[in-house]
């Protein structure tokens, strides 16, 4: 089959891996920067136009769009979608995971727990709130950010009042969370394509760090998921719209709880430590979708 894989370059590692577990099950894949795409709709058909070339119309699309770039890729994805290729993740899935909140609204009509959150347009109470629902030390998030750093852990007022009013500067939007300090420094990332879980593994933050993210430092080990868990994570993707994604959950003493769900997640890090071959999973099940 026809693969193409939507990436800014194919020396990622994740892209490379995917389009070479392509080529090895005898596929023709290519990568396609979404970003040099050119759409155009004429006479209700639907044409990409790449390297001043129109792309024949392949019969799978892998998007690995990334955060800077959300809005112009989904148009490229929906743009493949009404020509009538099936995409791993579909535009709206994708939109819902990039805004950190509008994935827990969706998350918690799931009934999925996640942690205290408090989202407001202006900030001017965000004191009072803390003050009543959340407590120091809290956690402040960028609404879109990645990769742990957009995430702080703000202990005092004063610090506080200094990160919101940078944030109110800068006009980037945040949300307030409840600290999950049991479980400080940890989380555990679930691999999930087409409703079952691929890989799962612990991360560590680096000494002196309380996000555990790998591209901060954080180191990851395997671990095994409670039944809880692993339906939580299946949840989690089917709800925000999604086929694969990685899904960071933290253990409360409440219970597990979802914080996100990455609808372009890296596998460096999980493929090193689980040794499981998650690029070659991917192709195995896009395979079976694509013959159903
Ligand atoms: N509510 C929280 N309580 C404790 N630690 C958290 C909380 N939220 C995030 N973290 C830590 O910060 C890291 C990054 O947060 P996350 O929401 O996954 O954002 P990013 O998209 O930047 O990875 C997490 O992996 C976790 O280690
Ligand atoms: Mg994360």
């Amino acid at each position: 089959m026809l693969i193409y894989i939507l990436s800014r370059s194919g020396s990622l590692y994740t892209t490379n891996r995917i389009y070479n577990a392509g080529i090895s099950s005898r596929h023709n894949v290519r990568v396609i920067d979404h970003m040099e795409c050119d759409l155009l709709i004429e006479n209700g058909e639907y044409k990409v136009i790449y390297e001043h070339e129109e792309l024949i119309k392949p019969d799978f699309v892998i998007p690995r769009i990334g955060s800077s770039v959300t809005f112009y890729g989904c148009t490229v994805v929906r743009h493949f979608l009404n020509m009538g290729v099936k995409v791993l993740n579909k535009p709206e899935g994708i939109i819902n995971s990039r805004d950190k909140f509008r994935s827990l609204q969706i998350l918690t009509e799931a009934g999925i727990r996640i942690p205290k959150t408090y989202f407001s347009n202006d900030l001017y109470y965000a004191e009072r709130m803390v003050q009543t629902h959340l407590g120091y030390p809290f956690i402040m998030k960028v609404l879109e950010g990645t990769q742990g750093q957009g995430v702080f852990l703000v202990h005092t007022e004063e610090e506080a009042e200094h990160l919101i009013s940078e944030h109110v500067k800068k006009r980037t939007r945040i949300l307030l969370q409840q600290y999950i300090a049991e479980f400080s420094g940890k989380d555990i990332r679930v691999i999930v394509i087409n409703g079952e879980i691929v890989a799962s593994m612990m991360r560590t933050a680096a000494e002196g760090d309380f996000r555990s993210n790998i591209h901060l430092g954080g180191s990851g080990k395997i671990v095994d998921l409670s039944e809880q868990e692993k339906e939580m994570a299946i949840r989690s993707v089917e709800v925000l719209g999604l086929s694969m994604a990685g899904v960071d959950i933290l253990r409360s003493s409440e219970g597990p709880m979802v914080i996100e769900v990455n609808s372009s997640p890296g596998i460096e890090g999980i493929e090193g430590v689980t040794k499981i071959p998650i690029a070659e999973a991917l192709i195995e099940s896009i395979e079976k979708t694509v013959l159903i």
